[in-house]
């Protein structure tokens, strides 16, 4: 493996750990109501500039090309994965504008609390398909690594 792959595959799965990180924070805000309301908008919007730099990274010549580049047959598994960043998009902002909207009444922690593990749980299964396409893409150069 080149120094530059590994550099990339290494940073690859550095950003999507902190991205994992972020959402672990968000969870336990959520699962111990430790936040106050605006807190909590305080915290899903930086959540979703977080997401917004991740995902702007990848589309624009980060993961995606680099790894079309390393291996072509991943094209379409690539666009696929670009595509899912508009609905993740749209969960995200709907995510803050419900935190926005409501005062902190029982109800509305609940609600936010179950649209959030739905869109947490989309995030990871993307995130989790990219990882596994580096893995593929790169894998016979890092080998057995993790
Ligand atoms: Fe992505
Ligand atoms: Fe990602």
């Amino acid at each position: 493996m080149t120094e530059l792959n590994r550099e990339f595959y290494n940073q690859v799965r550095q950003d999507h750990e902190e991205l994992l990180e972020w959402l672990g924070r968000v969870h336990q805000a959520l699962a111990q109501r430790s936040h106050s309301a605006p807190q909590l908008v305080d915290l899903l919007e930086g959540l979703g500039q977080h997401i917004e730099r991740h995902f702007t990274d990848e589309e624009s010549g980060g993961f995606f090309e680099q790894v079309v580049e390393q291996a072509p047959r991943f094209s379409e598994k690539a666009d696929a994965l670009r595509l899912e960043h508009q609905r993740l998009r749209t969960q995200m902002a709907e995510l803050i504008a419900a935190a926005r909207a409501g005062s902190a009444s029982d109800a509305w922690w609940q609600q936010l609390n179950d649209t959030f593990h739905e869109f947490s749980r989309a995030l990871m299964q993307h995130e989790n398909r990219e990882n596994e396409l580096l893995q593929e893409a790169y894998g016979e150069d890092v080998g057995s690594k993790d």
